[in-house]
């Protein structure tokens, strides 16, 4: 293990892996924190037993030192928490970084809203997380904040004196300078970005995309461009750049996947759905993750191939989020009225063509899904990963799976040789990669399956942990 390794790591991250509310007779409960942040920074933070900060999913008024009393005995980590006031909550989480950020650098400008009083508790509730982290680092820490909510920290951290290495990740995508201009407070995003001493993105386009901003606004900061990192260079200041594609603990994803309660579970759920291929999509609802689109490609396949009907099953898992912010809510009301309609026109008694879950499953369910599926539909107009595709692949034990993926998923740089790749927007070109995989022999399948699992193995979270520390 290298000096950076061995240093406590402490994460600062919107979510925790844990989220505290009531329950319906309004008593205070813990449950587990959702998407793919919570998925990747899990594992790490129990190997290195460092520190998690962030929102605790409530305010002040809950019993936090009572509720999280024996967690780090537990999980072998600790968290401090930065509790959030409602409107704190509406302004900073859902306004600014959900109805701005999220949708500009997924490139839906659509969605955007741009509203002063959102920035504003978005500047404030990010110099509240640095105090906050500011007052439990150690000398030997190193300070790793994540993702698009908290931009900003490293800045405030620099005024603070904090003389610790500072990281930041961004988990989604990075969008092109034309879309990134749009946005009325850039320049200062820009220089929050500019305030850490490594930036890391998933991609290398996401990578590109930065520089390329970085040189429009900035054109007197020079840039050495390496393969693995490039270095921006300013007034004595020097920022490292790099692209390091995140990744799930693959083989805890295996292991449980070869279970007997997941074998047992996967066999139940296509026993329940007799001889027919299952075709699974799981997703937060997320108008990023082109779900409706999906759907429609589906319908697509029953019109133009009828004699797949009653062969075949769409199984879409949906776990609920944002729930308060509209566009997530109009999505959700999008969703039943579509699955509805294509089942009222095509099914037949003992054949639903979509089955539609909207709830999360437990991990051996999840798995026990994964595992069923012989085609995997995994089609976000754009995504920074996508570790759903990843987790399928090590999840698909016996081999036979067949991943269709978005080209504009973070994941297809690494998995796009050996997945079917689609583009989203296109219904037929989608429907049409649905039919193949389908038809698809055994041979090919179990050869995409092992290049595709040996990829996911290979670059596993613990590898992405190794690589970004090591740059910084
Ligand atoms: P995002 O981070 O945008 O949510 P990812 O695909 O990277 O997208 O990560 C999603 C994470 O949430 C995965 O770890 C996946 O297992 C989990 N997840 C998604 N849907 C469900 C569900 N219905 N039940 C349980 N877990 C889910
Ligand atoms: C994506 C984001 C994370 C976020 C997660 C779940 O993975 O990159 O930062 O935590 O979605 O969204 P939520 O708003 O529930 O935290």
């Amino acid at each position: 293990m290298s000096e950076k390794q061995q240093r406590r790591l402490i994460a600062v991250s919107n979510r925790l892996p844990i989220a505290v509310d009531r329950d319906d007779q309004g008593q205070w409960q813990l449950t587990a924190g959702a998407g793919g942040l919570v998925t990747a920074l899990a594992p790490v933070l129990k190997h290195h037993q460092g520190m998690w900060i962030g929102w605790p999913g409530c305010g002040e008024e809950a019993p936090l030192d009572s509720l999280l009393e024996g967690f780090a005995d537990k999980q072998g980590y600790s968290l401090a928490t930065v509790p959030l006031s409602q409107e704190e909550v509406r302004e900073y989480y859902e306004g600014f970084s959900n109805m701005t950020l999220w949708p500009l650098f997924h490139d839906l400008l659509g969605h955007c809203q741009f509203n002063p009083d959102h920035w504003r508790t978005y500047v404030e509730v990010n110099r509240r997380f640095a105090d906050v982290t500011a007052g439990t680092v150690g000398d030997n820490d190193l300070i790793w904040v994540q993702d698009y909510q908290l931009t900003l920290m490293g800045v405030r951290l620099r005024e603070l004196k904090v003389k610790n290495p500072l990281a930041f990740f961004l988990h989604i995508p990075f969008p092109a300078p034309d879309m990134f201009r749009r946005l009325p407070w850039k320049n200062e995003i820009m220089q929050g970005l500019l305030s850490y001493d490594l930036v890391g993105f998933q991609t290398l386009r996401d990578r590109r995309n930065f520089v390329q901003c970085v040189r429009e606004m900035i054109p007197n900061m020079k840039a050495d461009i390496r393969r693995r990192t490039s270095t921006l260079h300013e007034d004595g200041r020097s920022v490292k750049v790099g692209h390091f594609p995140i990744s799930i603990d693959f083989n805890e994803f295996n292991r449980q996947a070869r279970s007997k309660e997941v074998a047992d579970a996967a066999w139940y759920l296509h026993e329940k759905l007799s001889r027919r291929q299952l075709v699974l999509g799981v997703d937060r609802l997320d108008y990023t993750k082109g779900i409706p689109e999906r759907i429609l490609a589906f319908e697509r396949l029953l019109e133009k191939y009828p004699e797949l009907h009653r062969n075949i099953t769409l199984l879409q898992v949906v776990v609920p989020s944002r729930t308060q912010v509209p566009e997530y809510q109009k999505l959700k009301e999008e969703l039943d009225q579509l699955a509805g309609r294509i089942n009222a026109q095509y099914g037949e008694p003992g054949w639903v063509p979509i089955h539609y879950i909207f709830r999360s499953l437990p991990r051996e369910q999840l798995l026990a899904h994964y595992r069923a599926a012989e085609i995997a539909l995994i089609t976000p107009l754009r995504d920074g990963m996508n570790l759903v595709a990843k987790e399928y692949c090590a999840a698909s034990v016996d081999g036979n799976g067949v991943l269709i993926l978005s080209e504009f998923a973070g994941a297809a740089e690494q998995l796009g040789r050996a997945a079917l790749l689609v583009n989203p927007y296109d219904i037929d070109g989608t429907a049409d990669a649905i039919h193949r995989a389908y038809h698809m022999g055994a041979e090919e399948r179990r050869d995409r399956m092992r290049r595709l699992r040996a990829s996911v193995q290979r670059n596993n979270v613990h590898r992405w942990v190794r690589h970004f520390i090591d740059s910084l």
